[in-house]
């Protein structure tokens, strides 16, 4: 059995992951950490894990990675970031779930979050963990960047583009809407029920945080540098996120190739769900799984393809994907601990 701690086990992602690692077979979950309930079990912090997880919490300090085999930061950022070195010395290796070690170029980082990168030596070792785009280099990376839950999103109903030459690359536009859930746990006057319920608003238009990361990926799937127009929207529902994204056809293709070109491209993959041609993404059909299922369709009259993505936040876009990085960080099936259905209704 592979020993395994969570850093952050409190949060929305800490708390997924638990679920998910608690049913896992190929683990035993040693260490969880909190600053506010150290000392609680985590059961009497959270009674859905009652009878699945019983762990007493621990603060974060260098001892927790002692022994370890993967540890899981599931932190806010700029908190992971000084966090992780202290841990990658032994053989215990990382899954950050934080955006701190998304963006390859340092600088890019400090543009976008505002704090400088005091870990720019370790950058240059860190892999991107989208299994999908870089599964070889995963298998032995010690520092695995867990993506963000709309760049999951969205890199993958946009990959396959980048390398076909059907559509103009510089006219891409990424329209996503997310559950509230995709904030954290943290209670801010912008997540209060009364704030997101029977409502829905658009915010961060051309300035979100993961725009960046969004483009690192598809651009080095195009080879030269690309930007996209990103605009983010915040849904009264707790779990899912939902992206729609355009761009200019220069070239006559039917639905039917279009469909069949993705099916084809995302051949063996265990979480990618090609929808039948004529169908769109629906969060509802991915909640509680790992599953991103992308949905196709062309606007003939303007000339432009259309690919809807659903995911979970929590799970392809954050926890489910972290556990789906350490099977293939340890050689294990990729798809154990997290080969279920999604919950529906
Ligand atoms: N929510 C999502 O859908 C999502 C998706 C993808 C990525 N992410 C990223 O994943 C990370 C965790 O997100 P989350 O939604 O789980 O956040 P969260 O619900 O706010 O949880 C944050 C966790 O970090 C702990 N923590 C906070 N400050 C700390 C500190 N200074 N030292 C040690 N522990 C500290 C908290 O523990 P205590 O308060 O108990 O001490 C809690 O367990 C973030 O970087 C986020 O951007 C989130």
């Amino acid at each position: 059995m592979y020993k395994i701690g969570i850093a952050g086990a409190t949060g929305y992602t800490g708390v997924e992951l638990l679920r998910i690692l608690s049913r896992h077979p190929n683990v035993e979950i040693k260490t969880l950490t909190s600053e506010t309930y150290k000392g609680k079990r985590i059961d009497e912090v959270f009674p859905t894990l009652r009878n699945f997880a019983s762990q007493e919490l621990v603060s974060l300090d260098s001892s927790v990675g002692e022994g370890l085999d993967i540890l899981f930061l599931a932190l806010p950022h700029t908190t992971a970031m000084d966090e992780a070195p202290k841990f990658l010395k032994g053989d215990c290796r990382i899954v950050d779930l934080s955006a701190d070690y998304r963006l390859r170029n340092a600088s890019t980082f400090e543009e976008w979050y505002a704090v400088p990168h005091t870990q720019r030596e370790l950058l240059k070792s860190v892999v991107y963990g989208l299994p999908e785009l870089h599964r070889e280099a995963i298998k032995s990376a010690s520092l695995v960047a867990n993506p963000g839950c709309y760049p999951t999103s969205a890199i993958l109903a946009l990959a396959p583009l980048m390398e076909e030459g059907w559509i103009d690359l510089d006219s891409v536009i990424v329209d996503s809407k997310s559950g509230v859930s995709g904030a954290g746990r943290k209670p801010s006057q912008g997540t209060q029920y009364c704030e997101v319920n029977e409502g829905v608003s658009a915010y961060g238009a051309a300035r979100h945080r993961h725009t960046p990361e969004i483009e690192q990926e598809i651009s080095g799937l195009a080879g030269r540098k690309l930007q996209i127009t990103f605009t983010p929207h915040l849904m009264p529902m707790t779990r899912g996120i939902l992206s729609s994204a355009y761009g200019r056809l220069t070239k006559e293709i039917t639905l039917e190739k279009l469909v069949s070109y993705y099916k084809d491209y995302y051949e063996g993959e265990p979480f990618v769900r090609i929808l039948p041609t004529g169908q769109l993404a629906n969060t509802s059909y991915v909640s509680g799984s790992n599953f991103c299922d992308i949905g196709l369709q062309i606007d003939l009259r303007n000339k432009r393809v259309i690919v809807t993505s659903a995911i979970d936040n929590l799970i392809k876009g954050a926890s489910g994907q972290a556990v789906q990085n350490m099977n293939i960080m340890l050689g294990l099936d990729e798809k154990a601990g997290l080969d279920f259905a999604p919950s529906f209704p």
